[in-house]
């Protein structure tokens, strides 16, 4: 007979099964059967077989003949076991131990399945906890900062500088300055990665006390992006020096000076430093009696040092040439910017004045010129300006060298 196999053997497919009475092919157990080699093996010796005939039993042998047993003769009956038998039988027990082996083996191999399920289930359970921690400690960290938009009522436009307008507003009864910020990008929308570093950056300066600093009390994200701080009823420095056109005298100059230095050390010790970038008369706001100054926008100028800094910020007349060149730069930057700020207290003059950006940049960078001043001013005043706005920056003193040097100016 032409080996067939399983598949092919006539009859098989589609037969009703013999053992249970249903199709063979659309029982489970027999497509389980199937994929299970052993018991394909041991199917295989059927292959010869002829429906509804035994393993074993030799065709035209009636059913429940043993092999060698003569047709109407008892199994076992008349006569000793055959090598048909002998060899039937070892095959028998060799295929029930391969059987018995392959079971263990699958059970070995289900063990090893549900282990690694189980492991997979702990790792994605523990990744869903880390997440889950992460976004509440990111919503922890803006809790400590996020203000709601609609609590703010905004009174009136005060001003309009680089990066966005700032109103006089209340927010839960008290007065405060709001300073929306414009985007300066190509697209109108702050991008994911922008919105990380502003958050990140709102809870470094939320975290910045120090009485010299106007206090930033929050910032909201939506439906813009504002900085909220406390309001400075004085103005700015500019305002006084320009507006009101009021030269502070040498008692005033040297507190005036003082808290400005006291709060650029504070922000230059900072760890890791910070650098404000855009410190000018603008940027410099008076209390409400105008006897003490306070740094602002220390927010939107900072870099939080992430390494060298590079690229022009901030306004060309209080700009050093480092950053007109477009160089490194260090907080040393602030020294210098802090020069010019001095050169305004004491002679009541906007550095360069009236000048377009190029030639202010062709002065400074290239001439190496500074902004005159007045042959009446105290010595010790024109050394420590001089000093500050040095074109080279290491040789510009550090906040701390300034403080003692204004030291030594209020005592002469
Ligand atoms: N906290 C504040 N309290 C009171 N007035 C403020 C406050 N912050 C800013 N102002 C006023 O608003 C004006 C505009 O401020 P803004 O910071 O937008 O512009 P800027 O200082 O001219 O330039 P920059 O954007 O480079 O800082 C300031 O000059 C100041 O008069
Ligand atoms: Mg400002």
């Amino acid at each position: 007979m032409r080996n067939q196999g399983m598949m092919g053997a006539p009859g098989m497919m589609g037969a009703p099964n013999m053992m249970t009475g249903g199709n063979m092919m659309g029982n489970p157990n027999m497509m389980g059967m199937m994929q299970n080699p052993m018991m394909m093996m041991r199917m295989g010796m059927m292959q010869n077989q002829m429906p509804g005939q035994m393993p074993g039993q030799m065709p035209g042998q009636m059913p429940g003949q043993m092999p060698g047993q003569m047709p109407g003769q008892m199994p076992g009956a008349g006569g000793a076991a055959g090598p048909v038998d002998v060899e039937y039988q070892r095959r028998m027990e060799q295929l029930r131990l391969a059987e018995e082996q392959l079971m263990q083996q699958q059970m070995q191999i289900n063990m090893q399945m549900k282990m690694q399920q189980m492991q997979q289930a702990k790792l994605q359970r523990k990744a869903q906890e880390l997440a889950k921690a992460k976004l509440d400690s990111l919503k922890k960290d803006t809790a400590n900062w996020q203000i709601n938009y609609e609590e703010l009522e905004l009174e009136q436009k005060i001003g309009e500088g680089g990066f966005g307008e700032v109103y006089r507003a209340k927010w839960r009864g008290t007065t405060v300055a709001v300073k929306t910020l414009k985007h300066k990008g190509p697209s109108s929308q702050f991008t994911a990665d922008e919105a990380e570093r502003y958050k990140r950056e709102v809870s470094i300066l939320r975290a910045l006390n120090h009485p010299n600093l106007v206090l930033f009390l929050g910032a909201c994200l939506t439906p813009k992006l504002c900085m909220i701080s406390e309001f400075m009823f004085g103005g700015s420095l500019y305002d006084l020096l320009y507006k009101k056109k009021k030269l502070p005298d040498h008692t005033k100059r040297c507190v005036l000076a003082l808290d400005i230095a006291k709060a650029m050390a504070f922000l230059h010790n900072h760890k890791p430093p910070i650098v404000h970038r855009d410190l000018k008369s603008l940027n410099i706001l008076l209390d409400e009696k105008g006897e003490h100054a306070k740094v602002g926008d220390v927010g939107l100028a900072v870099g939080i040092n992430k390494g060298e800094l590079k690229g022009v910020v901030g306004t060309y007349s209080w700009m050093p040439p480092e950053m007109m060149k477009g160089l490194a730069y260090t907080e040393k930057a602030d020294v210098y910017s802090y020069g010019l700020v001095l050169y305004e207290m004491c002679t009541g003059k906007l550095p360069f004045a009236g000048m377009p950006p190029q030639q202010i940049s062709l002065r400074v960078a290239v001439y190496n010129e500074r902004p005159p001043l007045p042959s009446s001013l105290n010595s010790k005043w024109r050394d420590l300006i001089t000093t500050c706005w040095n074109g080279e920056d290491v040789k510009r003193p550090s906040f701390i060298q300034i403080l003692d040097m204004l030291a030594a100016i209020e005592k002469r």
